[in-house]
């Protein structure tokens, strides 16, 4: 496995989990480590760079997040970008101080061409010595430490950048992994690449070959039980182990009727009999079951709480069928890793997790994740390296209760068509239109609420369907999107017309918060 490594050391920033990813984007691996990782380990790793995080304290405070000077002895270049580029300077003599006024937004900085993190950046501004950042700070950087020189200033900040070139450390007080650092990406290349010496050979090609040399060295002939969901990243892991392993293994698929419209039989044209992989696919049909338990419920957590449950019953079921395995596979991606305090600082509130519970109930010997260390768009260009079909690995986050969490009150299987009926059409109608790609998330939900209305001749009492679509980075924050009008009223059309039990569409425009993105 490739081991040019950059460590990402994490001191509570929100764009945290970006920095890591523009890095991935120069074919340079790298991880995400708190800064409370003992300075030993982080050595014993033998990375190439590091890169300090941005934060939300003031690095001179009493027990404000720290490393020690050690750190930027070790001989391994440094980047530290925003609180990280600080706490170099505070940590090494030189003097930050709190600003009369917050330096925030897009900002124009004056740079040294000449500077190697530089390298590039005057010749994409036409030549100029300029060029636009994203910036938000309150403390700066007031004097500079021993051995060190500006590299770039703005109007308000007589540090916005600076180098010791000798001792190979970096300081960068805007954001340089924020999409609005107009040449931030070349900033960071010229880092990882130039600077710290990485080759950029970390490609998902050279990722599958390996991860499928790894898995079968692992595995050997045990056996492998898997959860497909058919959501990304179980299908692209499904897709991997089949091409490592074949038949050694079990897919276990729960239909547990609320999919989308034609989605189970989607998947099983995919995986099953027949599909392009050598496994063993086993779906099963567990509509009524969950119906059953959800008739008459109408509390939303109550819905979820049931269906989770409900999902662990049959699959232990199942896995009881197929008898002791050696290995259960799961689709843990690097996020997950980080958001569930494994790996880095930041406080991320992450309250769906789909796999809660399970290795207790399923006899195995180890858990199997080979997907741990890769962002999603990462996960997406693997399931594309394998083979699989666009549809499966451009689909858009589905949440494990399905359907029953866009039913609002009780779900029934009359319910369920209807919203099944709606959502396909909406999409149908947003992928005509070309604006699927466009929205990160855009689904249909069945209202509650049922009005008078007029159909033909006579009055009708049917439901109201409400549509959604959001646009957002991480789906911790979203704003709705801004959908032409004759599309929506097309899709308005279309329901009514060929919906039966639907007589009002409306368009649900709130933003999260205070909403969510789910209407339940
Ligand atoms: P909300 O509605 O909370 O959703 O703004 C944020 C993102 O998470 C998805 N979501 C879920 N995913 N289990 C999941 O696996 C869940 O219970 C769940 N609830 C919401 C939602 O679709 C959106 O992408």
């Amino acid at each position: 496995m490739n081991k040019e490594l950059v460590v990402v050391i994490d001191f509570g920033g929100q764009y945290n989990q970006l920095v890591a990813r523009r890095v991935r984007e120069c074919n340079v691996y790298c991880e995400i480590y708190s800064y409370k990782t003992d300075l030993q380990k982080i050595k014993e790793m033998h990375p190439k760079g590091i890169i300090l995080t941005g934060g939300p304290n003031s690095c001179y405070e009493e027990g404000a997040p720290t490393c020690t000077e050690e750190l930027f002895k070790m001989g391994i270049p440094v980047l530290g970008l925003c609180y990280g580029a600080q706490l170099m300077q505070h940590v090494l003599g030189g003097k930050v101080e709190r600003a009369s006024m917050r330096e925030y937004g897009k900002t124009e900085v004056i740079f040294n061409p000449d500077a190697a993190l530089f390298a590039g950046v005057s010749e994409a501004e036409g030549g100029r010595d300029r060029t636009i950042v994203w910036m938000s700070h309150f403390d700066y950087i007031s004097r500079l430490a021993d051995g060190f020189e500006t590299i770039a200033h703005t109007d308000n900040c007589p540090v916005a950048a600076a180098q010791n070139e000798a001792a190979g450390l970096y300081a960068i007080q805007f954001h340089p992994e924020v999409l609005h650092t107009a040449q931030g990406k070349t900033m960071l290349f010229n880092f990882v690449r130039n600077i710290c010496g990485c080759a950029g050979d970390w490609r998902m090609d050279s990722f599958v070959e390996h991860t499928i040399a790894d898995i079968r060295q692992k595995v050997g002939d045990g056996r492998v039980l898997l959860a497909l969901s058919g959501g990304v990243d179980s299908s692209v892991l499904a897709g991997l182990l089949s091409k490592a392993i074949g038949k050694q293994l079990t897919c276990v698929f729960v239909d547990h009727g609320l999919l989308r419209k034609n989605e189970g039989d989607e998947v099983e044209s995919v995986f099953g009999q027949g599909g392009q992989f050598d496994l063993n696919f086993v779906r099963v049909n567990a509509q009524e079951r969950y119906y059953g338990k959800l008739a008459g419920v109408t509390e939303p957590e109550r819905k979820r709480k049931i269906i989770g449950e409900e999902f662990i019953r049959v699959f232990e079921e199942e896995a009881k069928k197929i008898g002791t395995v050696d290995f259960l596979a799961q689709g843990t991606i690097y996020p997950d890793v980080v958001e569930s305090g494994l790996g880095g600082e930041s406080a991320v509130i992450k309250s769906h997790h789909n796999v809660g519970g399970l290795p207790d109930y399923v006899d195995f010997k180890e858990i199997l994740e080979p997907l741990r260390s890769l962002f999603k768009d990462e996960v997406r260009q693997v399931g594309l390296e394998i083979g699989l079909p666009e549809h499966l690995v451009f689909r858009q986050p589905f949440p494990g209760p399905g359907l029953g969490v866009r039913i609002i009150g009780e779900v029934t299987a009359e319910k369920v068509k209807i919203v099944q009926d709606a959502d396909a059409i909406y999409r149908e109608e947003i992928a005509k239109a070309g604006l699927d790609r466009e929205y990160n998330q855009y689904f249909a939900a069945l209202t509650n609420m049922r009005s008078v209305g007029v159909m033909g001749d006579e009055r009708t009492y049917d439901y109201a369907i409400a549509l959604r679509a959001v646009k957002t980075i991480d789906f911790m924050t979203a704003e709705a999107a801004n959908i032409p009008w004759e599309v929506l009223q097309t899709v308005m059309s279309r329901i009514i017309n060929e919906v039966r039990g639907v007589n009002r569409v409306l368009y649900d425009i709130s933003s999260k918060p205070p909403g969510t993105i789910e209407l339940e």
